[in-house]
């Protein structure tokens, strides 16, 4: 029977004989697959794995410096690359889904390029592709692996795409993933975290994306996320999350007029991504926290709940 501590063992041995002496360079998420990858290659060979860690601008309020701290404390070699100012820039004006996909996976891969230029002599690149990742070929759970794929036949590859590859998880499930994980004493938390797509709250910013609107959404998520955890609803839910509406509707506040932004909270049960159910979350807890939204989130007057399965909606909004 398959047991975490054998495939921990076996895998950690085959990766010693497999990458020697030589260096390897991963990119983390701060997703369950990637950090489960990143431990488990450093088991074999310490420090030559280098990771590195890209922060987008668009990842969940603190999320970078509180990850990134986590990485650190887990002993792994990592570089965390601040690199908003930089996307923000370049997604300056775009408004179409697919034109901020291609923008954020252009990004990403020209950044995570130069760091690992920054690393001399590295002959490998390694990722936390699973086994659905590989049936699939399309990751349905994001994260480096998801964005670095659907770029494969770009012309003119990036260096560390002529890397050799190496994807320790590439035969296990994500259930096995999270064994894993808890077996070779990842925190909990981490390993129950929820999907969070590639290019984070840039396909859930409907249209243009600019400083104060990520900034806004931020605080609407973290209060959202927050009060389920709170209520101990975060692990009933298998996704959940917060979209901002391009779209200003009237409110009134003391004897004001307000003419300001409506947010979207979405919460899903599923399995895998491929279908899911909208869930039905207790009502006080939802006039709780959309009065902590409105209250809190300047530029925020209207919160709706998302009550649409997928098919025929969809998990994200873009
Ligand atoms: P949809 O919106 O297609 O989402 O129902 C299914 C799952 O995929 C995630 N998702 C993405 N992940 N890059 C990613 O890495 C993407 O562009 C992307 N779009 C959707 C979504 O969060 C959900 O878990």
């Amino acid at each position: 029977t398959w047991t975490p501590e054998c495939f921990v063992e076996t895998t950690v041995a085959e990766l010693k004989e497999k990458i020697g002496n030589d260096k390897v360079v991963l990119g983390l998420s701060g997703g369950v697959d990637s950090t489960v990858a990143a431990v488990l290659i450093s088991k074999a060979i310490g420090k030559n794995l280098y990771c590195i860690f890209v922060n987008n601008g668009l990842l969940r309020k603190n999320e970078f410096e509180s990850v990134l701290d986590q990485y650190k404390d887990m002993g792994l070699n990592v570089k965390g690359v601040d690199a908003s100012a930089r996307f923000l820039k370049e997604l300056k004006g775009e408004s179409d889904p697919e034109g901020k996909r291609k923008i954020i996976g252009r990004v990403f891969i020209e950044v995570f390029d130069d760091e690992a230029h920054e690393i001399q002599d590295v002959s490998w690149l390694a990722q936390g592709t699973i086994y659905p990742d590989v049936i699939e070929s399309v990751s349905a759970t994001g994260g480096p692996s998801a964005t670095i794929k659907s770029h494969h036949n770009v012309g003119g590859l990036p260096d560390f795409m002529k890397l050799k590859i190496v994807e320790p998880l590439n035969k296990i499930f994500k259930d096995e993933v999270r064994r894993v994980g808890k077996s070779m004493g990842i925190d909990p938390e981490l390993l129950g975290r929820h999907p969070f797509p590639g290019p984070g709250l840039g396909i859930r910013i409907l249209g243009d994306i600019t400083a104060d609107k990520v900034r806004m959404l931020q605080e609407v998520d973290h209060i959202f996320i927050q009060g389920l955890k709170e209520d101990g609803l975060y692990n009933d839910v298998w996704q959940a999350g917060a979209m901002l509406l391009p779209v200003n509707s009237v409110g009134v506040m003391g004897d004001e007029r307000t003419y300001e932004k409506a947010v979207v909270l979405r919460a899903v049960e599923s399995t895998d991504g491929m279908t899911a159910d909208w869930v039905n979350l207790p009502y006080e807890f939802l006039q709780k926290t959309s009065n902590k939204i409105i209250n809190n989130v300047k530029g925020v007057n209207r919160v709706v709940y998302d009550i649409s399965s997928k098919p025929p909606a969809t998990i994200e909004w873009e």
